[in-house]
Formats: C-alpha cells, structure tokens, sequence
C-alpha cells in the first residue's frame, strides 16, 4: 500500500483495486482528510517531528495503515516487530524504516501513557 491507501470502514485498503460498487454507503478517508496542515493528525505530526518523510510517496500508506492498526488494537501498546509487521506491505525506498517505526512507536506510547492517565483513580 502507498500512496494510493484509504480507510475503508477504519480498515486500510488498496483503493486501486477496489470496486467502487462496494464502497456504496461506507466511510471512506483519505490522507488528506485525517488532519490539515493546522490540525495535524497525532501519526502525521509524529511522522515530521521523527524525519519519517522523505520523498512522500509511501507516506499515505504508511500513516493510515498504521491508523488502522492502532486502532484495532486499541487496549495495547505494539513491539517495534509488531509495527514492522504491520506496516509490512507497504514500501519505502528512501528511509530504511526505522525512523518510521519511530514514529508509530512513539504515538502508541503517548496513546498508551493517555489512556494511563484517563484510567488514573
Ligand atoms: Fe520515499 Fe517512503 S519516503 S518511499
């Protein structure tokens, strides 16, 4: 998955080759519509703060695959193995990875130190 990725009910999805017919009445959302240069989105600003973006075109992929994954598994927190794993079928040729697996590390320990907080009698 690249740059071509949406969210499909929340689940990340080659949108080239999926039939429009079966998106009938389903949320779809885009890299565009996750966050706005003003608001960002906590994996894009995660993605700029760690260097994670290079040329751009994985990036999409990248961001929303791992929306994705966070949000399936919302009660812990993924090993770096686990998001390499994850984010294994999309691909980046400029970043070796590792400051993208930063990134999403990063978000699901804040998610996870939040969601600490929140749980705090
Ligand atoms: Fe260029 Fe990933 S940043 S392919």
């Amino acid at each position: 998955m690249d740059a071509f990725t949406v969210l499909l009910d929340g689940k990340a999805v080659n949108s080239c080759i999926l039939l429009a017919s079966l998106c009938a009445g389903r949320s779809i959302v885009t890299i565009e519509g996750l966050g706005d240069p003003e608001h960002l989105h906590p994996l894009q600003a995660a993605f700029v703060k760690h260097g994670a973006v290079q040329c751009g075109y994985c990036i999409p992929g990248m961001i929303l695959t791992a929306k994705s994954y966070l949000d399936e598994h919302p009660d812990r927190t993924p090993s770096r193995d686990e998001i390499r794993e994850a984010i294994s079928g999309t691909l980046c040729r400029c970043t070796g990875y590792q400051k993208i697996i930063d990134a999403i590390a990063a978000v699901a320990a804040e998610r996870a130190e939040k969601g600490a907080q929140d749980n705090a009698p």
